[in-house]
């Protein structure tokens, strides 16, 4: 008896070690870096804050803008336990914690690290990207893709041809790919996590290897590097 009660007065004050370690599952799409968007808005001086309505980020969905929600230890544990039941028709791509002492841990870690100056921890910034490195990071469109700045000859692109339904991607080590014209993405990233100008990157997308994305600098240099040449 006196280990359930102390154990479920632990669950309600939350764990923030153990919320660090749950807040993997959002790290692929919210960084605690003040105005670092992903996939989502960042996180940082989330409490206090109305849905919907950081400046920086672009997406917000209209019923999230419009929910009329203030963002307190209350209404956060009703989104992160049903988002589609608190605000129905949000874009958020996550079904929900059911689990109330997991989303009470997660809660904890979030009130600490998203309060103003808040430093955010690495390893939770580094969230699940650990281990699979830029391979997931390319597959999954998050954020925590390598240092695009400083690319390495064997993924920084030179020239990409386009010939029938293929592009050829040449790379700085002399290499040429082939993919067919489904399989290559092109992407852009203008922040400063983003590739140099005219450096743009390859970068594996899905574990078999004949899918790949280009992440280029800025949007007008995509048709600058595609040249139809057979
Ligand atoms: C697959 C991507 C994805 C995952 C995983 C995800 N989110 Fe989100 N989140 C979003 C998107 C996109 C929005 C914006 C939704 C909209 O506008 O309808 C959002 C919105 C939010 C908001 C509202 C922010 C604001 O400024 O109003 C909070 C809070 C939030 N997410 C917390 C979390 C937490 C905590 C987790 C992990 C348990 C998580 N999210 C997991 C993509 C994601």
């Amino acid at each position: 008896m006196a280990v359930l009660s102390v154990s479920s007065l632990h669950a309600q004050q939350g764990n923030a070690a153990r919320g660090e370690r749950s807040f993997r599952a959002c790290a692929a799409c919210h960084s605690l870096e003040r105005d670092r968007n992903m996939t989502g808005p960042s996180l940082a001086d989330l409490w206090g804050r109305k849905a919907g309505t950081l400046p920086s980020f672009e997406r917000f969905s209209d019923p999230l803008k419009s929910s009329g929600l203030t963002w307190d230890d209350r209404t956060l544990d009703q989104w992160l336990t049903d988002p589609q039941h608190l605000v129905p028709g949000n874009e958020m791509p996550f079904a929900g914690i059911k689990d109330a002492p997991a989303r009470a841990d997660l809660l904890a870690f979030l009130k600490e690290a998203t309060k103003p100056g808040a430093a955010p921890s690495q390893s939770a910034q580094q969230g699940q990207m650990g281990g699979m490195g830029g391979m997931m990071g390319g597959m999954m469109g998050g954020g925590a893709d390598p240092n695009l700045k400083t690319l390495e000859p064997g993924i920084q692109v030179k020239t990409i041809s386009y010939c029938r339904d293929t592009y050829r991607v040449t790379t700085a080590d002399g290499k040429t790919r082939a993919f067919w014209e489904r399989n290559l993405r092109f992407r852009t990233d203008t922040s400063k996590e983003g590739p140099e100008q005219d450096a743009p990157a390859l970068l594996p997308a899905g574990m078999m290897g004949d899918r790949a994305a280009v992440i280029f600098s800025a949007p007008e240099e995509i048709m600058k590097f595609v040249e139809r040449r057979c």
